[in-house]
């Protein structure tokens, strides 16, 4: 037997990422966002309030990064998730952690991060079914720690957080279970 359990956002997983921009003092704010697609092989979508410090700061400045929440900073990214900019301006320097200017954009890489998408502000999306924020991804960097062979992020050593949006639970990943583009070509014949 299946349940109906009405609409709800229901995708699991969910991703952990940390979204950063200046202001235009040159402060850096940064927000945990769970609601963030690559909708092109150069594009990354961020459904991010309106109201956010962050997201005032993107309108400004033109520019951000996204990185990925790993499970030793689950914390601090945590953390970026309940205070806001708006009403702690300081938030980004509570949280003890540094920031360096992207090289590419006018965006800060929050180190302690292991693998950043440097962006630049390419569209604002706003329909009657979306708010989202579009960003044309102009560098990835990453810690050396986790590029394996061929200059490929290894995902096991990324050790991404996840988010459940059923009840709000921080999860890590496991093993890898197989591989895409052929794990179904048996079925091919
Ligand atoms: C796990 C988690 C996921 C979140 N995902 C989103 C999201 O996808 N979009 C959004 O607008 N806010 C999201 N938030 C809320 C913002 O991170 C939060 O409102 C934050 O305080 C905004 O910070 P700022 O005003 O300093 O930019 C999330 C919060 C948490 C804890």
């Amino acid at each position: 037997m299946r349940k109906n359990l009405g609409s709800q956002p229901a995708l699991f997983p969910m991703p952990v990422t940390i979204v950063a921009a200046y202001d235009k003092n040159g402060t850096v704010c940064a927000l945990n966002a769970a609601w963030v697609q690559i909708c092109a092989m150069d594009k990354i979508a961020l459904f991010i309030d309106a109201d956010h410090k962050t997201t005032a700061n993107i309108m400004q400045t033109k520019a951000f990064t996204v990185s990925i929440a790993d499970v030793p900073n689950m914390e601090v990214a945590d953390f970026f998730g309940i205070a806001t900019g708006n009403k702690m301006p300081d938030k980004f320097e509570r949280s003890g952690y540094h920031a360096v200017k992207s090289e590419f954009v006018n965006a800060p890489v929050i180190t302690e991060f292991p693998v950043t998408l440097e962006c630049e502000l390419a569209e604002v999306v706003d329909t009657e079914n979306m708010h989202a924020v579009v960003g044309r991804i102009v560098n990835v960097s990453a810690d050396e720690k986790v590029v394996g062979d061929k200059d490929k992020i290894d995902p096991q050593k990324v050790n991404a957080l996840v988010f459940d949006q059923y009840r709000s639970g921080y999860y890590t990943i496991g093993e890898k279970a197989g591989q895409a583009w052929n794990a179904g070509a048996g079925l091919m014949k």
